[in-house]
């Protein structure tokens, strides 16, 4: 069964590139730029790998992308990642970054948008993987500083096509973003954002009528709600939802608790992706497999789901 998934054309729609940093690549680029980590090995810093919520992933996500300095850094993070769709026919990609993690730290913004985006083009050339980037803020912080990011950036306007919303969910609303996403829809960028991870329904409904995003990233919590979900349907609003993820950071308590087939059944438009791979355990083919082995998935199922990513693409 998993040469079958791995072989089912499919796009990522809900990948942070942050969060495909491998140990192993970790530890090269600490190295690489005479950084100290605080494990002393690959298979310690796994052993950290176990998380109760989503602010505890955060933690160490933001810890282990202080290791991303330079373009090269950043070329090498997104070309590993690409390496990884070419393996399991991910044959189109939109992924995140979050410039904030790295200006923060006197990281030019430069060097982070170049490194990725010149690695994007090699997977564009040499593996036929089409892709489109979305720039993502950290909703932790003010929206003062995502206007400061989203300046920053609209120089390369042409680099990304979109805007996104993630970090710390409960307590920072799409509402608190409501001015910046009307200024980068009016740039022309489109919108997608995180909600209904940890969050209530509630940002659901914020995220599509104040943010007007073309898609929800997570979304599971939807199923709160029966008249977001009939919105759902009727408008085919497309859900990035991340089942690996949903299990390590216990937004369930088991996969065979997940909801993404009902939500299927019912005529959601769900697709699935890995969110952060190198943190919880696979890429969109590991994705599929659980699904496989916990909720009894079928073929037919598994095809409608890629079906599903690739209609719901948004860059071309
Ligand atoms: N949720 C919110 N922020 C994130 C995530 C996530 O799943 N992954 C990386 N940043
Ligand atoms: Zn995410």
């Amino acid at each position: 069964m998993y040469e079958w998934l791995n072989n089912l054309p499919k796009a990522e729609l809900h990948l942070h590139l942050e969060g495909s940093l491998e140990p192993e690549l970790m530890f090269r680029l600490a190295e690489r730029n005479k950084i100290a980590l605080p494990w002393k090995d690959v298979d310690t810093l796994r052993q950290a790998y176990a998380f109760n919520n989503l602010q505890e992933f955060l933690d160490l996500y933001y810890r282990g992308a202080d290791v991303l300095r330079t373009e090269q850094d950043f070329y090498d993070l997104t070309w590993a990642y690409l390496q990884k769709c070419e393996e399991q026919d991910v044959v189109h990609t939109e992924p995140f970054f979050d410039p904030q993690t790295h200006t923060d730290r006197g990281v030019p913004f430069e060097a982070v948008l170049n490194g990725i985006s010149a690695a994007l083009a090699d997977g564009r050339e040499l593996l036929g993987i089409s892709s489109g980037l979305i720039l993502s803020f950290l909703r932790h912080l003010p929206e003062e500083e995502a206007f400061k990011t989203l300046e920053q950036a609209l120089p390369y306007r042409n680099a990304f096509f979109a805007v996104g919303l993630d970090s710390s969910e409960v307590g920072h609303p799409p509402s608190k973003f409501q001015r910046v996403f009307d200024k980068a829809r009016a740039e022309g960028l489109l919108t997608v954002a995180h909600a209904g991870e940890e969050g209530p329904p509630e940002y659901i409904w914020q995220a599509l009528d104040l943010l007007k995003v073309s898609r929800i990233d997570h979304g599971v919590r939807a199923a709160e709600d029966p008249k977001l979900i009939a919105r759902l349907i009727e408008e085919q609003i497309p859900l990035t939802v991340c089942p690996l993820s949903n299990t390590k950071l216990k937004v369930f308590s088991d996969m065979r608790q997940h909801n993404i087939l009902d939500l299927l059944e019912q005529g959601v438009k769900v697709t699935v992706n890995s969110d952060d791979p190198a943190y919880f355990g696979g890429y969109v083919t590991e994705n599929f497999m659980a699904l496989h082995d916990s909720l009894g998935m079928t073929e037919e199922q598994a095809r409608r789901l890629a079906q599903n990513s690739l209609d719901a693409r948004l860059a071309y």
